[in-house]
């Protein structure tokens, strides 16, 4: 009889059959085969364009806000043309069947929403949604022009995207959320995630503390490889599909 076809071993796949509670971080990589730039890709990377210190930091935004909402909104505008991929959509089937998934994302571009997964935790904000940079309340109209900064309709002060920027603290109900997934779960899954920005980085490795399981699954190995009980290299377009399949598929 040949082997299985797929390369998932058996231990982990008799893992994730028998976990109560997987908690899955997803980063830009999950996202570039929707065709969504990641941030440290070489070459072609968002950051390749622009430095950081010039666009994602609440500084940029006081010293130059219409050219921080302008790339903002640039951004925003790529959201409509653009859809879920089978990296996304592998991973809503795979909440659908396992109730106990947390799906923790650092990404903003609401693409595991579209996919159809819920109660996603979104560590950094989104970029479908703007808060008085003022007063921080979140209308749910604004004049979005692209290279105009609309004003608050409740106190006048500037909009800007309810993203999380450098040095700014993460929303706490969703990092309170993160951790105790990280804390309490079976099994970890560190996806499309260079693992170079906290306190994203540091959930898989609360895994290592307890038995539970670590798995990655990304382009190329990143810091936490090493620490992986798994490590699966390439697109997790390709990978979690299969992955999906030998857990619920006839496997073994
Ligand atoms: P990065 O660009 O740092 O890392 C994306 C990772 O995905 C890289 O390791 C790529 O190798 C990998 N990758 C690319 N395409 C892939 C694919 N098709 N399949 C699997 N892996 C792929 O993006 P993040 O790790 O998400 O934060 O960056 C984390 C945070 O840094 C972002 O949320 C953002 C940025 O600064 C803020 O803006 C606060």
């Amino acid at each position: 009889m040949n082997g299985p076809d797929h390369p998932f071993p058996a231990p982990l796949l008799e893992r994730l059959r028998a976990a109560q509670k997987i908690a899955v971080l997803t980063g830009a990589g999950v996202s570039q085969e929707s065709g969504l730039r990641t941030f440290r890709d070489p070459q072609e990377g968002f950051w390749a364009q622009y430095s950081p210190e010039d666009l994602a930091t609440p500084e940029a935004f006081e010293r130059d806000p219409r050219l921080v909402w302008e790339w903002y909104a640039h951004r925003r505008s790529q959201l409509a043309s653009v859809h879920p991929n089978p990296a996304h959509r592998a991973l809503t089937e795979l909440g659908n069947r396992l109730p106990g998934l947390t799906l923790i994302t650092q990404n903003v571009d609401g693409l595991h929403q579209r996919a159809g997964s819920r109660d996603v935790i979104e560590l950094h904000g989104t970029l479908t949604e703007v808060r008085c940079s003022a007063c921080g309340q979140r209308p749910k109209e604004w004049n979005d022009h692209p290279r105009v900064v609309p004003a608050c309709p409740d106190c006048g002060g500037l909009l800007r995207p309810d993203v999380v920027w450098f040095g700014e603290i993460l929303p706490q109900g969703a990092l309170a959320a993160a951790m105790e997934a990280a804390r309490t779960c079976d099994a970890f899954f560190s996806i499309g995630t260079s693992g170079l920005v906290e306190p994203a980085a540091s959930l898989g490795r609360t895994v290592r503390q307890r038995n539970g399981v670590l798995i990655e699954i990304n382009r190329e190995p990143t810091p936490l490889t090493p620490l992986c009980d798994y490590a699966f290299h390439g697109k997790a377009g390709d990978w979690l599909p299969r992955l999906v399949d030998a857990v619920f598929g006839s496997g073994l």
